[in-house]
């Protein structure tokens, strides 16, 4: 049974367009011909008249089955029923005085149908209220025009998230999702399950079963529990087959719980975890572009395995992360007494091969062929290959690294002919190249600068070394 009046109900929201649509012309018709004394009213009005109150009421009834489900706002609901009431009587009435009256009644009619048409605006606002909240119709109008209707004026709207580590946890986070998702049935006017989703205050505030956020308690957050349903279950939220949070949606939530549900702050300050950043920019669909990087102005990266990481120890290097915030690698290897860094050590390095930011092989007996590997560490900023017997046969291979800033060669055998190498690094901004048998000649005249410690720099602003 209530299944029944649920699906009736259902038929007013589509009912309703067929009186609007009657009674707005029948009203329009008589108060044309009303204010046209020698012009008679088609018969035929009189008939519309009937079919306008027959519709009129047939949807004031389906609007009755439609309220009783619930979760409507009850003062506006009330007016809304009372209006559509008053609507339907003026229709009757309109119907009947034109049947007694016939032409002599004109002005009688026009009295009627100017009455019918406030009443029908009245009720199709309130109704449209009731659907899409009392703001709907103003949402989007200017400030001048909102404060006309009563509604308080918009603040700047949030600009798009561009930096990630800048975002505002809940006002870019969190609300965003709820409006997407949930707002549509809980709020000011449709507060399902007695919940409000449309501000901070109100979410704290809970819903007819409590508290629906408790700060790092997910089992005792009401939201938490009912998005994290299976889809089958009764209590799964959003309701009714709407479309759900994802799966990173659904746990960039619960991280917000258990941040303690701060109501404001900026990303970076809970924690800067690469995880986490990745999820939340998965789940605002937030592109990490060039302005969304790791401190270092590379790509956010999830920090390297554990596994990993112990892997490159146990073979004798030192991994470090770069920082406490950054994803990124500081890797060192130390050799022990004479024994040159193997090709299965280097091979060893591919598997931090998106890690590795800051390279440190200096005296670690590295030849010009296991530069082909290294080069293969795309994200490499600073590499130290100082002190190794590499010529400029093993360094060309180092123009494939496209984020290579510092590059340590001193103390190696290259020669002039390595500039050419150095010139196709398109990020290389410092270069030490002191005791090698590169011509400071040479390299003044690429307009690199010798310094007065003998190493020589490439300028950083210097366009044509680039
Ligand atoms: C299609 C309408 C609809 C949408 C969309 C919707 N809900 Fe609900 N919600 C309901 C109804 C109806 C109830 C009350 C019935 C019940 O408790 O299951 C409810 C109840 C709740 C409750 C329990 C309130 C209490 O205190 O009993 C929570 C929490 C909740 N919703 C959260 C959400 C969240 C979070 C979203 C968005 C992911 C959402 N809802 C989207 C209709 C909806």
């Amino acid at each position: 049974m209530e299944d029944l009046i649920l699906f009736l109900g259902r038929f007013h929201v589509l009912a309703l367009h067929l009186p609007i649509g009657i009674l707005a012309f029948v009203a329009i018709a008589e108060l044309y011909f009303g204010f046209r004394a020698k012009v008679s009213r088609p018969a035929l009005i009189n008939t519309i008249w009937l079919l306008g109150a027959i519709s009129a009421i047939t949807a004031a009834g389906l609007g009755y089955l439609l309220s009783l489900s619930g979760g409507y706002n009850e003062e506006t609901l009330e007016l809304h029923l009372i209006w559509g009431l008053i609507t339907s009587a003026t229709t009757l009435v309109g119907w009947i005085a034109f049947g007694i009256k016939g032409q002599r009644g004109k002005g009688w009619v026009s009295i009627i149908a100017g009455l019918q048409l406030v009443s029908l605006f009245t009720a199709g606002h309130l109704g449209g209220n009731l659907t899409h909240g009392p703001e709907y119709l103003f949402e989007h109008a200017p400030n001048p025009i909102r404060s006309l209707a009563g509604f308080a004026a918009k603040g700047a709207p949030r600009s798009p998230v561009s930096d990630l580590a800048q975002a505002d946890v809940f006002l870019d986070v969190v609300q965003p999702l709820l409006e997407l998702r949930c707002v549509s049935c809980h709020n000011p006017s449709k507060i399902k399950g007695g919940l409000l989703l449309d501000t901070y205050a109100n979410i704290m505030l809970g819903g007819e079963s409590g508290a629906s956020v408790t700060p790092r308690n997910l089992s005792g957050s009401e939201l938490s529990v009912r998005i994290n349903h299976d889809p089958e279950h009764d209590d799964y939220m959003p309701s009714g087959g709407k479309t759900p949070l994802t799966a990173a949606q659904a746990q960039v939530m619960d991280w917000w719980i258990l941040s303690g549900a701060p109501e404001s702050g900026a990303l970076a300050d809970f924690g800067n975890d690469a995880d986490i950043f990745a999820l939340i920019a998965e789940a605002i669909a937030v592109k990490i572009t060039v302005t969304n990087l790791d401190e270092l102005g590379l790509p956010i990266v999830t920090p390297a395995s554990r596994d990993v990481i112990m892997k490159l120890e146990s073979l004798g290097f030192d991994a470090t992360p770069v920082s406490e915030k950054s994803g990124y690698l500081d890797i060192d290897f130390y050799r022990i007494v004479d024994e040159s860094i193997s090709d299965e050590h280097v091979a060893a390095l591919l598997q931090a091969r998106d890690h590795i930011a800051w390279l440190n092989l200096g005296d670690s007996g590295l030849q010009d062929h296991q530069i082909e590997t290294i080069a293969k560490l795309s994200n490499l900023l600073k590499l130290d290959l100082s002190k190794n017997p590499v010529t400029d046969a093993g360094i060309i291979a180092l123009r494939s690294l496209p984020n290579l800033e510092t590059l340590n060669l001193h103390a190696t055998q290259i020669t002039d002919a390595a500039l050419t190498s150095l010139d196709k690094l398109p990020n290389l901004e410092q270069a030490f190249l002191w005791s090698t048998a590169v011509n400071p000649e040479a390299a003044s005249k690429r307009d690199y600068a010798q310094n007065e410690t003998g190493f020589v720099v490439i300028p950083e602003d210097d366009e044509s070394s680039k």
